[in-house]
């Protein structure tokens, strides 16, 4: 574990690369770090198999043309800019849908277990906004499959020996507080030397001892900030850190305002109830029995993307023709027993254990959550942020392959696409020499140790205040009433004014937990505070985009307006205070029109 701290009483531990976070984009990057030689940390806030990508359920869009031939690269481009509403960057886009094919047929040579034709060749689905059977499965559990994959590839690269691969070593259940950079204040300037990120700090949950790392370079790849808000189908880790975490070290963020919804989450418990199960044929029904999707997207029905399909089931449910409780019916019944069985056995169980529903037999009660964050951390198509030696990718990050609502299939191709180039990146810009000043390094991560030390013991010492329970369930209920499928200008700046009405409750927060073994109450209350961040950066975004565009639905400004508002959100702290600026969309091969479907 490193050095054990004999002198200040932290711990600190020297790698040429710290990856945070052990979901599928930080698993896919270190496979190529390590492969690479560079000595390799994953600091991961659960065990790398807990990681929210085990969740993912319906699939991986690649246009192998398997299942119907005659697809390509640039029809799977076309449908994900189209799905994007037009704010995707068209030449990341590129990068993603091309790699897409090699990608999938690397992951099976790593012992992923797709789904198969009869033939033998990997199945694929129709899914949201393509209709097009391209989205590669594992039944209805996909994400699980390729993380095993993943991580089993890693374990078989942990004993690595210098020379022949790089070290790698995971930090299971360390808990990331905040970023290291060196550098001189006066660069921002113009003068001195450029600031870099150096490292981290993390809390190992198991005793909240304080580590400190040091490194040449540090990808975030923590995943998305869906608990944010009151219905969602993430993990409860999913609290946005790394954007967080690179919003304080000065990293902007982009196209914040743009949160997924997923129609089909399972009424109450939010959790996921696949696309698939939409792509293999399951249609929603309204109180009345009636298809309503022929209302809203008449050509592609339910298999339209899924900002609109989620817009639409709300709609019903609000206009009154959904279901006591607010919810719609998901029919599968028609697919019978077999397929069911077969094409989506996850699902079922899930209807059954979660709503006592078997939708061999009943249809599923489904109401629309929060799905996906398609705003992050701001990186280049090389993965690189604005701060050197500071990578993002994945949905933590926002590369702009998404833009204003992402195409079902597309998350998981992202990670690992992005998770694979990032590890490259990281690769091919470490110093030829191999080292660099390691000691420098060491001073300012010991400095910031001792920051964070005081942070967490002010904390802690706490007798009374606000409950931290409270005040985040309170945080999440705001987001999702002020901030949620539908918007609406007045609306949503109260809803800014309660939540800093709320953030500036942060600083009496209190936890009755004082115990080092296991505190997730102070884990919690750290994720807290990052959550406030992001939020604000959700909100302010929101409330400038005065359109409709995507995820992002206002009813005060129904139409999308290209004129003034075909541009990225970028926001930033400037001294402390929230910044708003904008940044063009690269555009493309791929004409801007009205999205139907
Ligand atoms: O519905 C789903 O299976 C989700 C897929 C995705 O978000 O890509």
């Amino acid at each position: 574990m490193g050095d054990e701290g004999k002198e200040t009483g932290y711990h600190i531990h020297s790698h040429d690369v710290v990856i945070v976070g052990g979901g599928l984009t930080g698993l896919r990057a270190a496979i190529e770090t390590v492969d690479h030689g560079l000595d390799t940390a994953i600091i991961s806030k659960v065990h790398p198999l807990r990681s929210h990508s085990v969740s993912a359920q319906g699939g991986i869009n690649a246009a192998l043309g398997n299942a119907v031939p005659g697809d390509s690269w640039e029809d799977h481009a076309f449908d994900t800019i189209k799905g994007s509403d037009y704010l995707a960057d068209q030449d990341a886009v590129e990068i993603m849908c091309k790699n897409a094919p090699a990608t999938i047929i690397e992951l099976e040579h790593f012992g992923t277990v797709f789904s198969r034709l009869p033939d033998g060749r990997i199945a694929q689905r129709p899914f949201g906004g393509g209709m097009f059977p391209r989205t590669c499965y594992a039944a209805d559990r996909t994400g699980h499959n390729i993380l095993h994959t993943l991580y089993e590839q890693l374990v078989g690269r942990e004993k690595n020996e210098k020379g022949k691969g790089g070290r790698l070593t995971f930090y299971d259940e360390f808990f990331v507080s905040s970023l290291v950079k060196v550098g001189d204040d006066s660069f921002e300037k113009g003068a001195g030397k450029a600031k870099r990120c150096a490292g981290c700090t993390a809390i190992n949950i198991a005793d909240s001892s304080l580590h400190g790392f040091t490194c040449y370079s540090l990808l975030l790849a923590t995943g998305g900030f869906g608990r944010l808000f009151a219905r969602s189908t993430n993990s409860l880790i999913n609290t946005g850190d790394g954007a967080s975490l690179a919003l304080r070290a000065g990293v902007p963020l982009k196209d914040m305002e743009f949160v997924q919804f997923h129609p089909t989450t399972l009424y109450d418990t939010n959790i996921l109830v696949t696309e698939g199960a939409r792509g293999e044929g399951g249609y929603l029904l309204n109180s009345r029995n009636e298809r309503f999707m022929e209302k809203y997207a008449p050509k592609s029905m339910e298999l339209a993307p899924r900002d609109i399909v989620a817009r639409a089931t709300q709609q019903e449910i609000d206009e009154g023709r959904g279901f006591e409780g607010g919810y719609v019916l998901l029919d599968l019944r028609h697919l019978k027993k077999e397929k069911i069985a077969e094409r989506l056995p996850g699902i079922r169980l899930i209807s059954m254990d979660f709503a006592g529903v078997d939708p061999v037999e009943s249809p599923i009660p489904v109401q629309p959550g929060q799905h996906y964050s398609m705003g992050g951390v701001v990186a280049g198509n090389d993965l690189a942020t604005e701060l050197p030696g500071l990578y993002a990718a994945g949905e933590c990050s926002c590369v702009s392959v998404h833009g204003a609502n992402r195409l079902g299939g597309n998350s998981l191709l992202e990670t690992v696409v992005f998770g694979k180039l990032a590890g490259q990146e990281i690769e091919k810009n470490f110093p030829s020499s191999g080292s660099w000043d390691k000691k420098g390094v060491e001073k300012a991560v010991l400095e910031r140790l001792s920051a964070e030390d005081s942070r967490i013991k002010a904390l802690l010492a706490k007798k009374s205040g606000v409950k931290m329970h409270s005040l985040r369930d309170e945080l999440k209920k705001t987001m999702f009433e002020y901030f949620g499928v539908f918007r609406e200008g007045s609306k949503m700046e109260k809803g800014l004014k309660k939540l800093l009405e709320l953030k500036a409750t942060y600083p009496e927060v209190h936890i009755n937990n004082k115990s080092p073994l296991f505190n997730h109450a102070l884990i919690y209350t750290l994720e807290l505070e990052g959550l406030f961040d992001i939020a604000e950066a959700v909100a302010r975004g929101a409330i400038a985009r005065q359109e409709s565009r995507g995820s992002h639905s206002r009813v005060d400004y129904p139409e999308r307006d290209d004129e003034r508002f075909l541009y990225h959100t970028i926001y930033r702290l400037k001294d402390g205070k929230p910044v708003l600026e904008s940044l063009s969309v690269r555009l493309g091969k791929f004409p801007i029109k009205e999205r139907v479907y």
